[in-house]
């Protein structure tokens, strides 16, 4: 068993410690030491049975552990970064999480941190890049781009040959149709279709989705 800890203890680290669990009961894989996150009233407190060990900066007290694994449960864009960034410069890894129950393609790639929760359906030839977190019930077609730290959000539909760029975040039961591209760092509303190519930095809501704002980042 490797240990792994998981950075942020909100509802998103609960998930993931969830997703652990399950893994290790179909392959014993992960010693899940506990939380880290820098809202210090949560240290020492204990989360669904693991402890919140400290802040992220805990982590550099952890090589004497040998190789620490972590997992970042958080989907704003720029606090995920930010902590990437900054863990870059100690000897951490970040494995991919993937729920069992998830068939993956062999032609397939999903890059590092990624987490995949369970019931999310992917078919070929799909891209997926680092720190993206895809929720339950989530589909994506063949030939879609995913890149890093993108959240598609809960029963998205990602249909085929789609390009989601840097840092998008795709809200619940959003739709993207075949073939659009979502420029970087993009906002798609819950429940909206997009029909068309959605530029930079922009939010797009309804139904066609339309875009609302441009050139601010909400997430
Ligand atoms: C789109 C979203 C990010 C809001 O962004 P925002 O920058 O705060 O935008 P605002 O709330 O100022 O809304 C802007 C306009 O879009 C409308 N709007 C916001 N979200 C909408 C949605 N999902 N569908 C349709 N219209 C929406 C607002 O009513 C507002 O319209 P108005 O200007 O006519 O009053 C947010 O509403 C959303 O849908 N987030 C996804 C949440 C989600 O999926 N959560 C699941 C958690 S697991």
């Amino acid at each position: 068993m490797e240990n792994i800890v998981i950075i942020g203890a909100g509802g998103v680290g609960r998930e993931v410690a969830l997703i652990i669990e399950e893994i290790n009961k179909v392959q014993p894989t992960w010693k899940l030491l506990g939380f880290l996150d820098d809202k210090s009233a949560l240290h020492n407190t204990y989360i669904n049975g693991y402890r919140v060990l400290g802040g992220i900066d805990y982590i550099a007290t952890m090589e004497t552990l040998g190789t620490v694994h972590a997992v970042c449960a958080i989907s704003a864009y720029k606090a995920k970064v930010k902590i990437v960034e900054k863990l870059k410069s100690c000897s951490i890894s970040f494995p991919k999480i993937i729920h069992p129950s998830v068939q993956v393609s062999r032609f397939n790639s999903i890059g590092e941190g990624t987490i995949v929760y369970p019931g999310v359906i992917m078919t070929t030839n799909i891209d997926i890049g680092n720190q993206v977190i895809i929720s339950p019930g989530s589909g994506i077609g063949h030939e879609a781009v995913i890149e890093d730290y993108c959240s598609v959000l809960w029963k998205v539909n990602i249909s085929g040959n789609v390009r989601v760029g840097e840092g998008c975040l795709l809200g619940s039961g959003s739709t993207i149709l075949q073939n659009i591209s979502i420029g970087r760092e993009s906002i798609v509303g819950a429940g909206a279709v997009v029909v068309k190519d959605l530029p930079e930095r922009c939010t797009a809501v309804g139904v066609p989705a339309r875009v609302v704002k441009v050139g601010e980042y909400a997430g």
